[in-house]
């Protein structure tokens, strides 16, 4: 796990320099996932696949940004499945974009992630790593190197609300749950990238950020190995919970295809409880 976390690290310093230097626009391509690439979005993939590349103990990758797994190493242990520009569509406006990592064994699904990290490329750069068995860590860029910050844990109970989704396409029980967290306190705050608004929540210790399926798109549209079981175990291990609009775990997420989507839930305890108060039998 170290030498993954290391490679992180690498990859980080380059996709900053990447971001700050490089040329915006589209790429003249499109992903699976029929979404046109930017130019960062391909050049951060191309990092990410060198970087890795390195590692004797990667059995394959699996990008956001490729049709299909890149095999490594046959006897390697680990398949990594990432995001390589989250939120990428957010540059040319200056905000905060991330990179997410998930590391699978055996077969990637739920129950079969052991790691996952993201970083964070903000005014600062920033790391979160978590085990299957360690609370997140948060590592800094501090003079070229990453330091130890500290670690993540959420309260029983938050301040934010991060609803994404277009919300006149919202079902009437989710846009009841989002009202009825604005009527109790809640404030609004979402960027339109899952990092920097997951971090947000994790920074202040709680909160709740909400992709839902909606009726343009019945699956939502975060994507299960790259942006969501990753995601899920940061919150599970940081003390909060994850859930789907079946009020499922999303550690119980099982993929048919690599590209799958999900609703999807994060929060601490109590935001969590809410959902699956407007949510439970209500689909
Ligand atoms: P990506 O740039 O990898 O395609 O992901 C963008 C995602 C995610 O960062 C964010 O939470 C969501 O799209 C925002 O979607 P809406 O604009 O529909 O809220
Ligand atoms: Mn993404
Ligand atoms: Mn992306």
């Amino acid at each position: 796990m170290e030498e993954i976390l290391e490679s992180i690290k690498n990859i980080a310093v380059e996709i900053k320099s990447a971001i700050e230097k490089e040329e915006l626009g589209y790429a003249n391509s499109s992903n699976s996932s029929g979404e046109e690439q930017l130019k960062l979005d391909v050049r951060s993939d191309k990092i990410i696949e060198k970087e890795l590349s390195k590692l004797k103990n990667i059995k394959a990758i699996i990008s956001e940004e490729k049709e299909s797994q890149l095999k490594l190493n046959e006897n390697g242990e680990y398949i990594i499945c990432y995001d390589p520009l989250d939120g990428s569509s957010l540059v040319d406006a200056n905000l905060a974009v991330g990179s997410i990592f998930g590391v699978y064994k055996n077969t990637p699904k739920g129950e079969n992630i052991i790691a996952s990290s993201y970083i964070i490329y903000g005014p600062r750069v920033e790391i979160v790593f978590t085990t299957q068995t360690t609370t997140p860590v948060l590592y800094r860029l501090q003079n070229n190197q990453f330091i130890r910050v500290k670690e993540l844990t959420l309260n029983s109970k938050g301040k934010l609300n991060s609803p994404g989704g277009t919300q006149k396409d919202w079902k009437s029980h989710h846009k009841e749950l989002i009202e009825e967290l604005f009527r109790e306190g809640y404030r609004l705050r979402y960027s339109g990238g899952m990092v920097p608004d997951l971090h947000h929540i994790l920074i202040k210790g709680g909160g709740l950020f909400s992709y839902p399926a909606t009726i343009k798109n019945p699956k939502g549209k975060l994507r299960q190995l790259f942006e969501i079981i990753p995601f899920a175990l940061i919150f599970e291990r940081a003390n909060g919970k994850a859930i789907d609009e079946s009020c499922n775990r999303l550690l119980n997420l099982t993929p048919t295809h690599i590209h799958d989507r999900s609703s999807c839930f994060f929060g601490s305890e109590y935001e969590i409880e809410k959902v699956k108060e407007f949510y439970e039998n209500r689909k």
